[in-house]
């Protein structure tokens, strides 16, 4: 009787998730979470992303014919889709947890969106068509996935990357792919769990810098 009460006294919080398309207002927001996930992949030093140099190159095509980017975002109010985007419907989850959760950069993340909804970014997915010869179909590389400290574990990681994986099969897509880093232990446990098949054998090979240059040089 004492366990039951204890637990019908429990307080639920309740706070609603959305994944929605970017928009060029959006910019600020995501270059904020690109420097976080540097500073998380101890690559800050590499990192260079504006936002007018973010402003330049995204957006500049239709949403899932380039880059492409979707906003997590969590509200203490329902999201209502009454401006739904032509090409992609915000998908919301309702989540309830046992503690509060503390936000500190709740005012740097405040975002009003399009439906006039509260809300606070919380993470980001940025991906690009690919495509593979041996399957003869597109696919989809995601290039960056990031959900800010304070949400994690709480199944946003699942919903971000889940929509980009709708996406690639409403599209009749083959794959989707992405790399990790290999101290990454809490992202690869993630990909895992979420099904991936995390490829041992492959390797990336990346030319930049000067060898970049000396190769795109060489002809002329
Ligand atoms: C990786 C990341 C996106 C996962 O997002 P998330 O919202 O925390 O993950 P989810 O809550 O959706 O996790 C789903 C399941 O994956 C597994 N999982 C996720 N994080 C885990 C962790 N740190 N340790 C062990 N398992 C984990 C669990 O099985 C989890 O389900 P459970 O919480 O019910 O046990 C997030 O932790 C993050 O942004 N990390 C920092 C940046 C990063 O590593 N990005 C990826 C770069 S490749």
């Amino acid at each position: 009787m004492a366990t039951e009460l204890l637990l019908d006294s429990t307080p639920m919080h309740r706070l609603f998730a959305s994944v929605r398309l970017a928009t060029p207002s959006d910019v600020p927001h995501i270059q904020k979470l690109i420097h976080q996930l540097a500073e998380f992949e101890r690559l800050a030093h590499h990192c260079s992303a504006t936002e007018v140099s973010l402003s330049s190159i995204l957006f500049n095509s239709p949403p899932f014919q380039s880059f492409t980017v979707f906003i997590l975002e969590i509200s203490s109010n329902p999201f209502q889709s009454t401006l739904p985007h032509p090409l992609f419907s915000p998908i919301t989850q309702t989540l309830t947890f046992n503690l509060p959760i503390h936000d500190t950069e709740k005012e740097t993340f405040r975002s009003i969106n399009d439906d006039g909804i509260d809300a606070v970014v919380a993470g980001f997915i940025l991906f690009f068509p690919n495509y593979s010869t041996f399957l003869s179909k597109p696919g989809f590389y995601v290039e960056d996935l990031f959900v800010r400290k304070c949400y994690r574990r709480k199944g946003l990681g699942k919903m971000l990357l889940s929509a980009v994986a709708a996406q690639a099969v409403k599209m009749g897509y083959g794959r989707v792919e992405w790399t990790v880093l290999d101290w990454n232990v809490n992202a690869i446990k993630f990909y895992e769990e979420m099904g991936a098949n995390v490829l041992q054998e492959r390797r990336i090979c990346r030319l930049t810098d000067e060898a970049l240059q000396t190769h795109g040089n060489a002809n002329n």
